[in-house]
């Protein structure tokens, strides 16, 4: 609770059970003056805004909608750059918050708030990744639900009592977060691990094989997609478009334990088709033009700004830092990816750049020379000397054993004969000092 509460608070509304109480605490509990509500367009479902509308209306809450989905969907794109996937799964929510958070601030300012409050509980990422944008400000931070410790129990008891406007029973089944990018569901039946969820916690994938085959082609440019099937489309288009088409081949589903920031492990249910696809062609790219040693070593880049990204720290310099690394790698990322959905999967099936790190001659298996000056004899040393530490390392390891066992059988005789002469023999390519 603040020190000296006065005047009006912005509060991130999305009209639930846990926001909507928020709106008389933050009055009665923590003596605001007033509360505005701020709802964020990151590609929720319409009827989300429609009940959002109406329940601000029925608290005669001062309500704004921000439209972020632009600045949300390119943030989306910049995680493709970076393979973005936590824990396997393509980061929705947690790129989501912070992009909320600056638009709810800027409201904030714009309206001359003194304070900045969420509806998150104490045990989730999102209080994380919201205070750690709001706290850039001089705002106070409060979040009624995690500090006055309320239940949902509580919460619709107090609604009622109250007379607020929430819909009757629990308000679903599940809890839902949904954006351009990925939709989520968790709680109730699919707190248990065990439990194998039925079609219907599914909203933007059929099951896999309800469609026929299909292929797309999406053309990049340095790491951004420009176009699908040849025709230059938005970010926010193209995500849309392609999580109706790939939905429908039961795309990008994902079922997983998930570590949250604060050691909290669930289960959570994800559907992501555009994210699946985008990933997978951006990946099949990177593997033509990228060299083995930039891709080896871009796998530790990319988890560590996937990372960065879980924890809603996209402006942590950190994050910036490995940006500049990945911006460098995509200036080669210029091509099209061929990508087939079916039966739950997007497949790069074909990929072509002019940046190929690729000589077909060279690799083919119908040419007998490597290059003009690289014959095939010439791996002939390379061969030799390929594994020649480890054949040494293992061939002393197995002579000290044996000396060791020589000296437990013979009574700590051991012959140094027997241990030369193997050197000799067969050696396994390890010359032994003669013969260097
Ligand atoms: N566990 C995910 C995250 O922290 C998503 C949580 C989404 N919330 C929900 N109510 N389904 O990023």
């Amino acid at each position: 609770m603040t020190s000296d509460p006065s005047g009006t608070v912005a509060l991130a509304f999305s009209g639930g059970l846990d926001t909507t109480v928020c709106v008389p605490l933050l009055k009665e509990e923590y003596g605001y003056d007033d509360v505005i509500g701020v709802t964020v367009d990151v590609g929720q479902p319409e009827k989300e805004f429609d009940e959002a509308a109406e329940t601000a209306e029925a608290l005669g809450l001062d309500h704004f909608v921000v439209d972020a989905k632009e600045e949300f969907a390119d943030l989306c794109l910049q995680s493709v750059k970076a393979n973005g996937t936590y824990q396997g799964y393509p980061l929705g929510t947690a790129l989501a918050r912070p992009v909320i958070a600056n638009a709810i601030l800027e409201v904030a300012e714009e309206e001359g708030c003194s304070a900045l409050a969420h509806g998150c509980t104490g045990k989730g990422n999102d209080q994380l990744r919201f205070e750690a944008v709001w706290r850039t400000s001089d705002m106070d931070v409060i979040a009624p639900v995690r500090e006055l410790g309320l239940t949902r129990e509580w919460e619709s008891e107090y609604a009622a009592e109250k007379g607020l406007p929430v819909e009757g029973g629990d308000g679903g089944r599940w809890s839902i977060d949904t954006n351009l990018w990925s939709r989520s569901v968790e709680g109730s039946e699919l707190e248990d691990p065990a439990h194998v969820p039925g079609e219907e916690i599914y909203d933007w994938t059929q099951a896999p094989g309800s469609a026929e085959t299909e292929t797309l082609e999406l053309t990049f440019e340095e790491g951004d997609v420009v176009a699908l099937d040849g025709e230059e489309l938005g970010a926010v288009e193209l995500i849309e478009e392609l999580n109706e088409r790939a939905g429908a081949h039961g795309v990008g589903r994902s079922d997983i334990m998930e570590d949250r920031m604060l050691g909290l492990k669930v289960r959570e249910n994800y559907e992501h088709p555009a994210a699946t696809v985008l990933l997978n062609a951006h990946e099949a790219l990177e593997s033509l033009v990228l060299t083995q040693e930039e891709r080896s070593f871009k796998q530790g880049i990319d988890q560590r700004w996937a990372e960065k990204g879980y924890e809603g720290l996209v402006d942590a310099p950190l994050t910036k830092d490995l940006e500049a690394f990945i911006e460098q790698t995509q200036t080669k990322v210029t091509g099209t990816v061929t990508v087939k959905l079916d039966g739950g999967q997007a497949r790069p099936v074909g990929r072509d750049s002019e940046y190929a790190v690729y000589s077909e001659s060279a690799a083919s298996f119908n040419e007998e020379a490597v290059t003009d000056d690289i014959e095939q004899e010439d791996a002939t040393g390379v061969a030799k000397y390929h594994g020649f530490q480890s054949r040494l390392a293992n061939r002393v390891a197995e002579n000290v054993a044996a000396k060791k066992a020589g000296k437990a059988t013979d009574g700590g005789v051991v012959s140094e004969a027997n241990g030369t002469s193997s050197e000799h023999g067969s050696d396994g390519g390890v010359a032994s000092d003669d013969e260097k």
